[in-house]
């Protein structure tokens, strides 16, 4: 006998349906790989907590006000922001935040391809046991070499690219929000137990202290634009993802529940990774401000230690290789879907094309960690400054102009249309929130450190 009646049944598996997808596109490499060297790196505690507050103050508001564009405007970013900025009575303008978006969808596409192809690579080497009994030192040369090698990190960069054009391609994006509802679930249990391991065989004690008792002395203007930088590139704000999941959003459901959820197992799953990783690098002299190969030294030592560890190391780059498959796809989605419904492109033409310019602007990552790796500007190389710009600039750039454009332009009624079943107080404590809070907020976590950097 069924336990619920099948229009009810129906609602559930759509509000399931949509959590999973969102939940798909924002857990990542950056919960993962990119959370844990940027704490690392920023002196743990205090990021930690400057990025908690960032995305639950700053980038839940602006994650529903993007998802209110698109639920508003129903069609690919560029299209639905003309829709709505139309509707509001304003200018043209508005559309910046969809190009906004296109730039740094692609230029955050083109490296998070080639550090996907990293966890690729990985999963080779699992499945060819090369980790167990390593001590961190040999972990940590086999991680160089990849590093030093363009041609692999050129085939598994494309292997990464010719899946997400696949996926994208084909149409089959409810196939990845079925995946994502199994994946999150399993990733979740396995950090956990990871997670267990690692306080076992590692320094639980100097992880908890690093990662949750701030030292202020951290805080500064260029880290605090890095945590909230983190927690837009997280939730996969700014990008036109998140609008074109808007335009597919189920009817008749909270969305503020939904979102809320979404960041909250994004959050979970970032922290859980921290509590795996620090452990480790704590236990094993790894200097927390290595970079980026955090991740990639600490876990694979953990699982060259454990019983069964090439078998379970294995699941595990396996698991993280399709979450950031989720996440490539959504990336790809919005500027794919612009192309099919402005210019009537042949949907696998389309996500080709974009595959094809993303690939090509991969390359100039693959080279800045070998060939051009003595390249550098005002201290950063070119790996650094493809970041930078996507991350520390497009990202807060788009993110505070959707809460001015939803904040301050679109009419009340309009946006109270869009949150369905939502309580008035909340309507208007999340427009207050966007309008006081988030809006001037992340103008003045922008201009700082940028002032700082062009005149200091
Ligand atoms: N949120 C993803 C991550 O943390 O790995 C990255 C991302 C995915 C950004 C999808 C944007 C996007 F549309």
């Amino acid at each position: 006998m069924a336990l619920m009646p099948p229009i009810e049944r129906q609602g559930w598996q759509q509000r399931w349906t949509f959590i999973a997808a969102s939940t798909g596109a924002a857990v990542g490499l950056g919960n993962l790989w990119k959370f844990s060297y940027l704490a690392g790196e920023n002196g743990g505690a205090a990021f930690v907590l400057v990025y908690l507050a960032s995305v639950f103050l700053l980038a839940l508001p602006i994650l529903l006000a993007e998802v209110i564009i698109g639920s508003r405007g129903r069609a690919n970013p560029v299209s639905s922001l003309h829709h709505v900025a139309l509707e509001a009575g304003s200018s043209r303008f508005w559309q910046i935040i969809a190009w906004l978006g296109v730039a740094a969808s692609l230029l955050i596409l083109s490296y998070y391809s080639v550090i996907a192809g990293w966890i690729f690579a990985y999963v080779e080497a699992m499945f060819d046991d090369v980790f167990i009994g390593l001590n961190v030192r040999l972990v940590g040369d086999h991680f160089n070499h990849l590093l030093e090698d363009p041609r692999r990190l050129i085939i598994w960069h494309s292997s990464f690219v010719a899946l997400i054009v696949l996926i994208a391609a084909f149409g089959v994006k409810r196939g990845v929000a079925r995946a994502a509802r199994i994946l999150i679930p399993v990733l979740i249990i396995a950090l956990i137990l990871l997670a267990v391991y690692a306080s076992k065989i590692g320094d639980i004690d100097t992880a908890l202290e690093f990662l949750f008792k701030p030292d202020w002395s951290a805080l500064t203007p260029a880290m605090i634009l890095a945590a909230m930088g983190q927690a837009f590139f997280t939730l996969s704000i700014g990008m036109g993802a998140m609008m074109a999941f808007g335009a597919h959003r189920p009817d008749r459901h909270s969305v503020v529940g939904m979102l809320a959820m979404v960041a909250l197992l994004d959050t979970a799953v970032a922290l859980l990774a921290g509590l795996a990783i620090f452990p480790l690098v704590f236990s094993l002299n790894i200097e927390p401000a290595m970079g980026p190969g955090l991740m990639f030294v600490a876990l694979p030592y953990a699982f060259g230690q454990m019983v069964y560890g090439d078998f379970f190391g294995l699941l595990f780059f396996l698991m993280v290789a399709c979450v950031s498959l989720t996440s490539g796809v959504a990336l790809l989605e919005p500027v794919t879907a612009w192309l099919v419904e402005r210019f009537n492109w042949w949907r696998p033409l389309a996500a080709t094309a974009v595959g094809v310019l993303v690939w090509l602007l991969g390359l100039l990552t693959v080279f800045s960690l070998n060939l051009w790796a003595d390249i550098n500007l005002w201290g950063m190389g070119v790996f650094e400054w493809l970041d930078f710009i996507s991350a520390n600039i497009l990202l807060p750039l788009g993110a505070w102009l959707i809460a001015l454009f939803v904040g301050w332009w679109m009419r009340a009624e309009v946006i109270s249309d869009e949150m369905f079943d939502d309580h008035p107080w909340i309507f208007s404590l999340w427009r207050l929130l966007l309008r006081y809070i988030a809006a001037p907020a992340v103008l003045v976590i922008f201009i700082v450190p940028l002032y700082q950097r062009l005149i200091g």
